[in-house]
């Protein structure tokens, strides 16, 4: 059936980053269309709910934008990564601003400029590859968009050189091994996905299988990988779900070779990091972000911090560093095993408690005069917000990846918060996201 066509002139970017602009009344979403350029569009899809559609340039119109710059990455266009590396970069960070302006529009207060990234290619510490296949050969890459095809992404620029490097030695090995790439529909293979990341020049790499890969193969990889010279640990993890989780909470690492972890630096303490831990990808940037969390926390006279949604305790490690003492919150287990171990050993007085931030209580947390929050993009939960109300602490800085949800956190405290600092930081060249800092002040008696 031919796709019903239209001319759309896009007039702004939505959240995913694609361009919009109206036709005939509905919104229509456009990959690859920047402001101020026409296309005629081919719709793929329209919404049942709303009047808004999603389709694909067919036929450029007119200019293109003098905001356009030519993308970097070989797969570009086709791994639905970066989708705004055709989009120069002060055009960028307009746009990350506009979209945190907007979402937090109802506050009333500045939002500062977005503290740019010092680096927009190489900045990633962490590699995600799905496995395909493309002929007789094996491919490490990323879906491409709304579709479960594969698409080569070795060669990515945005991933530090040392990644993409052993990336395309793990491809080399496994296709050596002769590891057959998993088929999701059909629900057969062996080899899922594969992920590498990088710390001070060394790498590790987990292999994610599925059950019953054969022990020899992934040994034949670990002899093959062993011989590069940036190597640190090689793990095999098992995973036969089928939602989409790529590393399932609670699994656990085979150690094929080295170590089951990477040392990563945070605040300048050491911590272990495996596979499956949440850490910031852009080193540099997310390092910017913490001092400038811990310096907001400082001025405002905070010397008992909790730090809810603490992964490997990016800001709590910073937040001890300039003189608080910290309570940590975090889900995952590990994590929080070796943020103890870190903080005991740097003999910072920072404790990790692991548990869901929503469950606790003031019981639990004490009275702190600082609480730092950085959820999931979602938001807060109903439970996290009701411990922030029955905490009432003088001080809040919320750290968010997440504008809208944001936007909606900081309606629900208003009545009580008033913010007195908005920085959004880039931490994703070349993507839409962007990552907020809002320092809220309590306006009224804790009850
Ligand atoms: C955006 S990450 C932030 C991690 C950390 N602050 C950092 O900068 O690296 C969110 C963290 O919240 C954790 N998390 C998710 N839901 C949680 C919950 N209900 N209670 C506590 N932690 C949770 C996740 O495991 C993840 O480590």
């Amino acid at each position: 059936m031919k796709s019903q066509r239209c001319e759309v002139l896009a007039t702004e970017l939505d959240e995913a980053g694609l361009g919009v602009g109206l036709s005939a009344g509905r919104r229509i979403h456009v990959a690859d269309l920047l402001p101020g350029e026409r296309a005629e569009v081919a719709i793929d899809h329209d919404s049942p709910h709303k009047p808004e559609g999603w389709g694909r340039v067919v036929r450029r119109l007119g200019p293109a934008s003098p905001n356009r710059v030519q993308p970097k990455c070989p797969g570009w266009g086709r791994c639905g990564g970066c989708v705004w590396q055709h989009l120069s970069y002060p055009a960028q960070l307009e746009a990350k601003h506009a979209r945190v302006a907007k979402a937090l529009v109802h506050l009333g207060v500045t939002v500062a400029p977005v503290h740019p990234s010092p680096a927009l290619f190489g900045y990633r510490n962490k590699g995600k590859y799905v496995v395909g296949l493309a002929g007789k050969h094996l491919v490490l890459g990323a879906y491409a968009p709304r579709t479960h095809a594969v698409v080569d992404t070795l060669g990515c620029k945005v991933v530090a050189p040392i990644i993409d490097e052993l990336a395309s030695w793990v491809r080399g090995a496994a296709e050596a091994a002769d590891l057959v790439p998993y088929d999701e529909k059909a629900r057969t293979g062996e080899l899922r996905y594969v992920i590498l990341r990088e710390a001070k020049g060394d790498v590790m790499v987990a292999l994610v299988v599925a059950t019953g890969t054969p022990r020899v193969k992934l040994e034949q990889v670990a002899n093959a990988l062993s011989r590069h010279p940036a190597l640190r640990g090689l793990v095999a993890i098992t995973n036969d779900r089928r939602d989409g989780a790529i590393v399932p909470s609670g699994s656990s690492a085979q150690v094929l070779l080295g170590h089951g972890h990477i040392t990563e630096e945070l605040a300048g303490v050491s911590i272990a990091v495996g596979a499956a831990e949440f850490l910031q990808v852009n080193r540099a940037q997310a390092t910017a972000m913490y001092a400038r969390v811990a310096e907001l926390a400082r001025e405002a006279g905070g010397t008992r911090a909790l730090d809810l949604f603490a992964g490997l305790g990016g800001i709590g490690l910073h937040l001890a560093r300039g003189g608080a003492t910290v309570t940590s919150v975090e889900l995952d287990r590990e994590a929080v095993a070796q943020l103890r171990r870190a903080a005991e050993r740097a003999n910072l007085p920072l404790r990790a408690i692991a548990g869901d931030a929503g469950d606790l209580s003031r019981e639990d947390l004490g009275d702190p005069d600082i609480v730092v929050v950085n959820p999931p993009r979602k938001g807060l939960s109903d439970g996290a917000r009701a411990l922030l109300a029955q905490l009432a602490p003088p001080t809040i800085v919320y750290v968010s990846c997440g504008p809208e949800s944001l936007g909606r956190d900081l309606a629900a405290l208003a009545p009580a918060y008033r913010a007195d600092v908005i920085e959004p930081f880039d931490l994703m060249p070349g993507t839409p996201q962007v990552e907020t800092v809002v320092r809220l002040r309590r306006h009224t008696p804790a009850g």
